[in-house]
């Protein structure tokens, strides 16, 4: 068979071909490539990244299919003060987001642009975010001079051919994503292993429904289908057309009786969706017969159906997950979802061929090749403190190789949800878990959520910052219009998913951790789903419901009353100062605060 030339356009449809020509003109590639998306396309450009360095193929033996890149150390997580939602008026944007005034923007990207794909490839990716046809699904293309984001999209996205069937059948709006490194190449220029440039510029047009990504080739700076396409423009999407776009993991609880309670999780970045999401309960309630299936671990698209219950997608086909922690004991389902066909980014390298990060095992091995390509060993971590992998280094994984995965992950309808639970990082305040009074109060529990920031972000790590709903980083407009949706959302529905409060991360004096987290976090779950359905008991606080001691299973546990009680408290003063918290973002916020959110803040008040 005579191999296809990639520069012949794959598609009929004239506007895409007409932005195709209007891009390459204006950012002058070296070629063009469509992108098939099969498995022979997938080897070729691995191959060709080995070649150029970027790779390294990893042992196939002990790593089948698996691939290792090392980005530029200045190029490590998502850039947020470099990330601008441009609206026509600032004020649809808000206090949260960075606004730039959309010509001025244009301007600028018009320069950034221009010949920024000298000496490399731009291909011509298509993609479906969720399964493709699907009527609660999008389509974009992303047009990058980055092989790299190719094949990672590839795992995180339905790419190719298929998609383009779709997009030429023309129904459906293209979301047009502009993506360069930013590193054009010189005639007889010799290329580095992971081009970027030191300006960077991740923008939104939110009403032209357009992403411009500038100078950035990791994670949501360059995978534009992730959270520029599926939260920051579908955000809008979905105030416009009465759905909700969310950073959410999706699960599905299997009881004892075999019937399922699907849950929708958001937990800022670095929070836990990813090992919440693939949690396997503790071996006594497993043996009672429950089980978690596992739909998404970052982002839901949730929609009423005709009959007025919400029910969500995961659009995503991959894991995008961070690797630091990562382990047989606390996430065995990420780890066999890894063990294959999978991209390691800034994770360390063994003289195997094989990667290793902080966390995978207890005891690190003799000596690794650390992030940077530098030589690490147990004795100069000791003595320089450096970290074997990146604190943000990642897997991209597929889903489908989830030992979980459920089996209605890419059902077109969705999941029913019944829960919705809300989860910040939190060492003092918040209680590990309660029940919001009603979906109102619910809407303020998420509007007033507080996290300490991550790695995920370049920022001050450890520090408390509001992050409203997970998605202060992600929604792509005024986030007081946003709770507005939020509440008015309710009135669509016929029955409304009951809302939670998680905090697995409240620390004691010492320091350390007062709950045992993850397979652990069954015990909580389950008295979540059991409180959905109607079957389990809980007292009522200041702040919520909570379960009493004696209404969570504890079958093989030896926590006890006292420690339990201890993760519970509401101390009445740490709440008074975390109102102050609250009020501080509403201040910020006011000009576009639902009164529902003043109300709910009154009253909460009123019972402290
Ligand atoms: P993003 O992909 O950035 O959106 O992150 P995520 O929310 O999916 O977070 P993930 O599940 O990858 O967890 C991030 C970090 O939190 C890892 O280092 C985990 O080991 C840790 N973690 C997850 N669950 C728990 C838990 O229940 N308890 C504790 N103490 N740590 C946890
Ligand atoms: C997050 O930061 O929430 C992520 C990783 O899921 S990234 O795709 O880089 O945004
Ligand atoms: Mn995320």
């Amino acid at each position: 068979m005579k191999a296809r030339n990639p520069s012949k356009p794959l598609s009929k449809n004239p506007n895409l071909l007409k932005w195709v020509a209007k891009m390459a003109e204006l950012t002058k590639p070296a070629a063009i490539h469509w992108v098939d998306g099969s498995q022979e396309e997938y080897d070729a450009l691995c191959a060709q990244m080995v070649e150029a360095g970027t790779f390294t193929k990893l042992n196939e033996k002990l790593w089948p299919g698996c691939y290792y890149a090392r980005s530029d150390a200045t190029d490590v997580a998502r850039v947020e003060d470099r990330t601008f939602i441009c609206s026509l008026s600032k004020n649809n944007a808000g206090p949260t987001n960075n606004w730039v005034d959309p010509f001025q923007m244009r301007k600028k990207l018009k320069s950034l642009f221009k010949g920024c794909m000298a000496g490399r490839t731009m291909y011509v990716l298509p993609f479906s975010m969720g399964p493709v046809g699907s009527p609660l699904s999008q389509l974009g293309v992303q047009l990058t001079d980055s092989p790299y984001v190719v094949v990672n999209m590839r795992i995180m996205a339905r790419i190719g051919l298929p998609v383009l069937k779709e997009i030429d059948k023309n129904e459906k709006r293209v979301v047009p994503c502009m993506h360069s490194v930013g590193a054009p190449l010189a005639e007889g220029q010799a290329d580095v292993p992971w081009p970027c440039n030191a300006e960077k510029y991740i923008v939104h047009f939110p009403e032209t429904r357009e992403i411009w990504s500038f100078g950035s080739g990791y994670g949501g700076n360059a995978l534009l289908g992730k959270k520029c396409f599926a939260l920051r423009i579908a955000s809008n999407m979905a105030r416009d057309e009465g759905w909700m776009a969310e950073h959410m993991l999706i699960l599905g609880v299997e009881d004892p009786k075999g019937e399922k309670t699907y849950v929708a999780a958001a937990f800022p970045s670095a929070c836990g969706k990813t090992n919440f999401a693939m949690l396997i309960p503790p071996a006594a309630l497993k043996e009672k017969g429950w089980k978690v299936w596992t739909v998404g671990d970052d982002i839901a698209w949730i929609k009423p159906d005709a009959k007025g219950r919400l029910h969500a997608i995961n659009p995503e086909a991959g894991f995008f997950g961070v690797a630091p922690g990562t382990s047989v004991k606390t996430n065995p389902n990420a780890m066999a979802s890894l063990s294959k066909n999978t991209i390691f980014t800034n994770v360390a390298l063994t003289p195997e061929g094989g990667v290793w990060w902080e966390g995978m095992t207890d005891t690190p091995p003799a000596k690794l090749t650390d992030w940077q390509g530098k030589t690490w060993t147990p004795a100069i971590a000791k003595e320089t403190g450096a970290k074997a992998a990146h604190p943000n280094a990642r897997f991209t994984a597929p889903a489908s190789q989830c030992p979980t995965i459920d089996p209605a992950w890419e059902a077109p309808e969705g999941v029913p949800i019944s829960a919705i639970i809300f989860g910040g990082r939190r060492a003092t305040t918040v209680p590990l878990v309660y029940q919001a009074f009603n979906w109102s109060a619910g809407v303020y529990v998420g509007a007033t959520m507080g996290s300490e920031m991550t790695a995920a972000a370049a920022g001050t790590i450890g520090k408390v910052r509001r992050d409203p709903f997970a998605m202060l980083p992600f929604c792509g407009y005024h986030m007081g219009d946003y709770f507005r949706h939020w509440i008015s959302m309710q009135k669509t529905l016929s029955e409304s998913p009951r809302i939670f409060c998680v905090n697995w991360f409240r620390k004691d004096a010492d320091g350390k951790f007062l709950w045992p987290g993850f397979s652990e976090n069954m015990r909580i779950l389950k008295w979540i789903v059991d409180r959905a359905r109607g079957r389990a008991l809980a007292k009522e606080t200041p702040i919520g419901w909570q379960p009493r001691f004696d209404e969570v299973d504890w079958t093989g546990s030896d926590f006890t009353r006292e420690q339990f009680t201890a993760l519970q408290v509401v101390d009445r003063a740490a709440w008074r100062a975390e109102v102050i918290g609250h009020e501080e973002l509403f201040i910020d916020l006011h000009s576009h605060l639902p009164k529902e959110m003043v109300y709910e803040r009154e009253l909460l008040i009123c019972r402290l």
